[in-house]
């Protein structure tokens, strides 16, 4: 999978050198391609800002810089891209989207600074390119580059022979499968006793069908407790049919 990233700071993506994204491009799973925005501007000062039409606070993207950072980078690769907007104005990114992303073989991701990009910058893409425009959650971060961090780690992972154990995402929170909708419940390791405190009985019991039925109750208690809203969208029959198969 070939990801871009277009950003005015560069130095911000240092990270996807790191863990799990890191080594995936040193295995070339990965072609990640940083630029710098700066590059596509002509004065001497390397404006990417300007005010905002309509008056109001803060500055805005200016259209030029993207319109030809986008032209290069958009010249280079595979076809069919997804251009990726990261801003809090955009539909949920979700371990749906996770997924339907981690199919695709080109990203190019646009983190905005200030109060965003000229909108016209996004239209004018929209026409002939599958343009989507991304929330990591309902707050407001200083800039669009952490989102790509947290969008490419999520997408990355979901990428084959990319994480050690292709099972590990299959009980993962969000997942799809017996569980879906679920947030995944509590884990333990050794020793079997840690200040005083058990490790729960069952899990040392061998008996998959009891374990796997626990692991379904504790993940749908913490459900509750944490994410009541995702109660309401479960199917209790795909449980029930789940139960039936252990
Ligand atoms: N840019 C600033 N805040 C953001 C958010 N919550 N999601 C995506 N991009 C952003």
């Amino acid at each position: 999978m070939r990801l871009d990233v277009i950003t005015i700071f560069p130095e911000y993506l240092e990270p996807l050198n790191v863990s799990l994204v890191g080594k995936a491009r040193a295995r070339g799973q990965l072609d990640v391609r940083v630029h710098d925005l700066r590059a596509w501007t002509h004065d001497r000062h390397h404006t990417v800002d300007d005010t905002p039409y309509g008056g109001g606070p803060g500055m805005v993207m200016k259209p030029e810089p993207w319109g030809e950072a986008l032209d290069a980078v958009l010249a280079e690769g595979p076809p069919e891209p997804v251009v990726v907007v990261p801003t809090p104005s955009g539909r949920a990114f979700t371990q749906e989207l996770a997924e339907e992303l981690s199919g695709r073989s080109w990203l190019i991701f646009t983190p905005a600074r200030y109060e965003g990009i000229d909108r016209r910058v996004i239209d004018d893409y929209a026409t002939r390119l599958d343009v989507r425009e991304l929330s990591i959650g309902d707050y407001v971060l200083a800039g669009g580059e952490a989102p790509v961090l947290v969008m490419v780690e999520a997408i990355a992972r979901l990428l084959p022979g990319v994480l050690g154990n292709a099972d590990s995402h299959r009980d993962d929170s969000f997942a799809p499968g017996p569980m879906a909708g679920l947030l995944e419940g509590p884990v333990f390791t050794k020793p079997p006793e840690w200040r005083g405190r058990p490790v729960p009985e069952v899990l040392i019991s061998g008996h998959h069908g009891k374990i796997a039925r626990w692991r379904r109750d504790e993940a749908l208690r913490r459900t509750s407790l944490n994410r009541p809203d995702l109660i309401e969208s479960c199917d209790p029959a795909a449980f029930d049919k789940a139960d039936r198969a252990t």
